[in-house]
């Protein structure tokens, strides 16, 4: 019952208060609020004066029960969803239909499309990470550089203790020291490891041993690699080793070490496990072979471990990524290529509330046109919307910019 507060509504003060003993009685850490009105009083005045004003001050209310009650539920077939709507073009509040300020028909049908693949929309309050986590210590892989290194940063700033991994100890220690600077009450471990070694006896002494440890509430498995250039698959520079070690990186270590992890998070049942994957996981993209059949693999696992453990406490999350201003992609800044610590702030606050995300506001946008391109323009061109042929030529090369854009 956390957070959970009642409103008692009757008519009879000293009855409301008799019930709201006993409540309190049996569960002490409950709020109770009391509020004395006769309904057979049907004046609009005092049902605004006496009821609604205090219920008014409760606007977490309706959001608390519902996210309370898909807990409750989780394990039965039924679900559940707040739907927390910013402006809407109604009677209510007046406003006229805009850019963001949809019509009821589009936000009832975009909302009724996400029933069942997100329990809340618009889920604007980040959970308690430290909360879903049940443990102190976030292990954040591929650290010392780009996304990893803003988890890591991150997390910190929301006080987790972390253990960086990547496998150049002196890159290691000055991230640690980033670290400390920002957030001097967490505790910082290191270690290192090059994960292009599958060897398993090593995983078990250098890293495993070690997490063993320690309390361990969360796992990002950020670690990847991509090519110096794409190609095709006989012409891939660095040939079979380069062929190998992409293989072993994207794959090995967020299996073994999601593996060894739930060693811990299963008996304490919580836990956050982030896979970091990417779009291009989506398609079978041409010249990016491996590199896309590894996401594949990243996010079909994370989609299947959160069946698995959908019963449990613990919390898994794949983050399909477009593009990212990193070291690996090489690109800057832009509309919709965010920092990584942009990124990593909007994809963590995401956490709890989406098992699947793209990471943030810019590539939710950019992958959402991308997915229905094909569908809009159908429905553009059979409602004749395109005045002639050069609005259509137009807004072709406008999506397949953007295509293009968000697959390189
Ligand atoms: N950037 C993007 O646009 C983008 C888009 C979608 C998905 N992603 C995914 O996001 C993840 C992070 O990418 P990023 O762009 O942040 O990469 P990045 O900037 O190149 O950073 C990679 C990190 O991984 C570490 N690393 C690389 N190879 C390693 C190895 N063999 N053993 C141990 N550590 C190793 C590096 O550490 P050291 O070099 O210091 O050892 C560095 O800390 C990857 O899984 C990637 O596929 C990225």
């Amino acid at each position: 019952m956390e957070h959970f507060g009642i409103v008692l509504v009757s008519r009879t003060q000293s009855r409301l208060d008799d019930v709201k003993q006993e409540i309190l009685r049996k569960s002490p850490n409950v709020e109770v609020r009391t509020i004395k009105f006769d309904f057979t009083n049907a004046n609009l005045e005092d049902y605004k004066e006496v009821i609604v004003k205090q219920l008014n001050g409760l606007d977490k209310y309706v959001t608390w029960l519902t996210q309370i009650l898909t807990k409750e539920f989780s394990d039965t077939g039924i679900t559940f969803q707040v739907v927390n709507a910013a402006m809407v073009a109604t009677k209510m509040n007046g406003a006229d239909e805009a850019m963001f300020i949809p019509s009821p028909e589009t936000f009832a049908k975009q909302a009724l499309n996400s029933v069942g693949h997100v329990s809340e929309t618009n889920g604007s309050t980040p959970k308690d990470l430290k909360q879903l986590a049940g443990a102190n210590w976030a292990v954040v892989t591929g650290s010392t550089d780009g996304i990893g290194k803003a988890y890591a940063l991150n997390l910190a700033n929301r006080g987790f203790n972390i253990v960086l991994v990547s496998r150049t100890q002196s890159r290691l220690d000055d991230v640690k020291k980033e670290i400390l600077r920002k957030s001097p009450n967490v505790e910082i471990r290191t270690i290192k490891f090059d994960f292009t070694n599958a060897n398993l006896e090593d995983y078990k002494e250098v890293i495993v041993q070690q997490l063993n440890g320690l309390d361990v509430g969360m796992l990002v498995n950020n670690v990847g690699m991509y090519f110096e250039y794409p190609d095709r698959f006989d012409k891939i520079s660095g040939g079979t080793k380069y062929i190998r070690d992409l293989t072993v990186v994207n794959i090995l270590p967020v299996t073994i070490l999601t593996a060894e992890i739930l060693k811990q998070m299963v008996p304490r049942n919580k836990g956050v496990v982030i896979n970091i994957s990417s779009s291009s996981s989506y398609h079978t993209m041409r010249y990016v072979n491996i590199y896309s059949a590894t996401k594949k693999y990243v996010t079909w696992l994370t989609q299947i471990l959160i069946k698995e453990f959908s019963d449990t406490g613990i919390t898994f999350q794949v983050v399909n990524a477009a593009m990212v201003a990193t070291k690996m992609s090489r690109a800057d800044e832009a509309l919709f290529i965010p920092s990584p610590e942009t990124f990593a702030k909007q994809a963590l606050n995401s956490v709890g509330h989406v098992s699947e995300t793209n990471g943030c506001l810019a590539h939710e946008i950019q992958l959402y046109v991308e997915k229905y391109q094909h569908r809009l323009l159908m429905d553009y061109h059979r409602n004749n919307y395109f005045h002639n042929s050069f609005d259509y030529f137009v807004v072709i090369m406008l999506f397949d910019m953007q295509y293009l854009s968000a697959t390189w």
